[in-house]
């Protein structure tokens, strides 16, 4: 594969993480940085390119462009992408599949684009090997991008595969509206978490704010536990320096001297939670305990609490206004001296916490605008 050892690739995060993954990306040693919009363009050489992959805690995927040509026809897509010179790429034995993002009036079917591109490529293989590589939707060898913009076509390789929220230490995924862990951690980031005081998550659900936070705080590289990447099937990976990236990180954890405490009124959560935890390697430095908010007991400070209580529409609750108020209440009355963060999508719930807002961060949590708050307990 003519991939060169330095290159330019492409990062895709949450809307409103743009800043945290290009922070994150500049210290890593990459260069040449552009924010977009979801994504982050940059230049890396091979080990700054690897350490993205398994430390980045923002980066949803990263993608190596590849090609960037323009056609006026699902016909001459076809054409083009017949004559692409897909051994560099791809090898007839090996798995593949093909995404396709379409904003365009003559290329209007993502699923049409993805099978014209897909029959380029079998149709080149068979036509110069007698041999082809086959579709594969679950963890393919191989994964293609297809960005169509008007007339204009760009072909990725997909470095991740299945999307870097999957960290590998989920080993519960029964509970409902987890928070993706790279928003997770990217709020942490934003809030200035680095793991010098005790943190709490009162609302803690499926654990992930204490997981993540866990990680910062022990500087657990963000893809410890996945064992899946993409690019490790390209032609050019060298499994010894991603080796020594994976030794590197884990030489460059920490202890982390104070606790992180979950709690939750639901006691399925909480099995979740530990189920989750222990995933992560953190139980240990946790305490988790089935309580209501309303029945908090006065927590020492100083400390550092960040919550991300129900919206109302994904997780049932009788009355959300009411529950907003009680939490507005336990920061008042329990949290006295902490740096207290909420994370929401229900902007109008957020209104009964009746306390005063230092900092309010837009974020959007998929389509769903959300606001990340801090309110100083002082
Ligand atoms: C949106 S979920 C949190 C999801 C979590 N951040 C995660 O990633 O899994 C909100 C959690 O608040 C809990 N909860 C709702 N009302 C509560 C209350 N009054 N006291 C304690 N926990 C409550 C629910 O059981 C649920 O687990």
């Amino acid at each position: 594969m003519p991939l060169a050892t330095s290159g330019e690739y492409l990062a895709k995060t949450f809307q409103g993480l743009e800043d945290t993954l290009a922070e994150e990306l500049e210290q890593l040693g990459a260069t040449n940085i552009k924010v977009r919009k979801r994504a982050v363009l940059f230049e890396a050489d091979r080990e700054t390119f690897y350490k993205a992959n398994y430390l980045s805690r923002v980066a949803l995927r990263f993608l190596r462009p590849v090609l960037n040509f323009r056609a006026s026809s699902y016909e001459e897509l076809y054409r083009k992408m017949y004559d692409v010179n897909w051994p560099d790429f791809l090898h007839y034995d090996q798995t593949f599949a093909i995404s396709s993002v379409v904003n365009s009036r003559i290329f209007d079917h993502s699923r049409y684009t993805t099978l014209k591109t897909k029959d380029a490529i079998v149709d080149h293989f068979r036509e110069r090997f007698r041999k082809r590589p086959f579709i594969e939707t679950y963890q393919p060898d191989i994964r293609f991008h297809v960005h169509i913009n008007d007339r204009n076509i760009r072909l990725y390789l997909d470095a991740s595969g299945e999307s870097l929220h999957k960290r590998g230490y989920r080993k519960d995924d029964t509970f409902p509206a987890p928070l993706s862990e790279c928003l997770a951690a990217g709020m942490l980031l934003k809030a200035g978490w680095d793991g010098s005081k005790d943190f709490v998550d009162p609302m803690c659900g499926s654990g992930t704010l204490l997981i993540e936070a866990g990680m910062i705080a022990r500087n657990i590289a963000a893809q410890r536990y996945r064992a899946y990447f993409s690019f490790h099937n390209w032609s050019d990976f060298q499994p010894k320096l991603w080796k020594k990236v994976k030794e590197d990180a884990i030489q460059n954890e920490r202890l982390f001297e104070h606790v992180i405490k979950g709690f939750d009124y639901d006691q399925k959560a909480l099995n979740a939670a530990t189920t989750n935890l222990r995933g992560a390697g953190l139980r240990g430095y946790t305490e988790l305990t089935l309580l209501d908010i309303v029945d908090m007991k006065p927590q020492k400070a100083p400390g550092f609490l960040m919550v991300n209580p129900p919206y109302g529409d994904n997780i049932k609750v009788d009355d959300i206004d009411l529950l907003y108020k009680q939490l507005g209440d336990m920061l008042k009355q329990k949290f006295n001296q902490w740096d207290a963060w909420v994370f929401t999508a229900n902007l109008d719930a957020l209104k009964n916490i009746g306390l005063k807002t230092s900092k309010r961060i837009p974020l959007f949590n998929g389509p769903k605008e959300s606001r990340l708050c801090l309110y100083e307990m002082y």
